[in-house]
């Protein structure tokens, strides 16, 4: 049996206190994401993991940091996943930026809903995710999850999602995405 802890979350950098893990991405991660090419070793997002064990007795939590940033017209984004266990489901709770919480299930349903300081996103099983920095600053949110869920990268990075976030002459838009599930 677990333990009870606690950590410290910083709302509005996402760093997490005394200890987590964490996994960077940086363009050079994001190849094949955008319809533009990237590379380098500019960051794209930072993830602050707290790991417990990978059961669906246990909550993994996080925090995300996602840059402000564009490849073209496309915001930096997450690259989005399945989980492994579809039917897992996960929350976020947006503390500092402004982002787009693009969702999709493997039918080709999707749902946009906005991320900002409060917001709380319920993303449920069977739903892929992932999350825009449409502002001009850091995006940062923390997400809870079941712990068995698993990341499935793979499938997203053969379909894409049906639409894409992108920058407009008046701000965000959500468009189409013409390479969805054309690999
Ligand atoms: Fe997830």
């Amino acid at each position: 049996m677990l333990d009870p802890f606690t950590r410290v979350i910083n709302v509005a950098s996402g760093d997490i206190a005394p200890d987590s893990r964490l996994v960077q991405r940086r363009l050079s991660d994001m190849k094949g994401a955008y319809a533009a090419d990237c590379d380098g070793a500019e960051m794209v997002y930072e993830v602050f993991n707290i790991d417990v064990a990978q059961t669906n007795s246990e909550l993994q939590t996080c925090t995300t940091r996602l840059y402000n940033g564009r490849v073209g017209n496309e915001y930096y984004m997450t690259k989005g996943h399945f989980h492994e266990v579809r039917d897992r489901s996960e929350v976020y709770l947006t503390t500092s930026g402004h982002g787009r919480l693009v969702m999709a299930t493997e039918d080709g349903r999707y749902v946009v809903e906005e991320m900002r300081p409060g917001s709380m996103n319920y993303i449920p099983g069977g739903w892929a995710h992932r999350s825009v920095n449409v502002g001009d600053e850091p995006l940062v949110f923390f997400a809870a999850y079941i712990g068995d869920a698993g990341h499935d990268y793979g499938t997203i990075e053969d379909w894409g999602f049906p639409v894409l976030v992108v920058e407009g002459a008046s701000g965000p838009e959500v468009v189409p995405n013409p390479r969805y599930r054309r690999t």
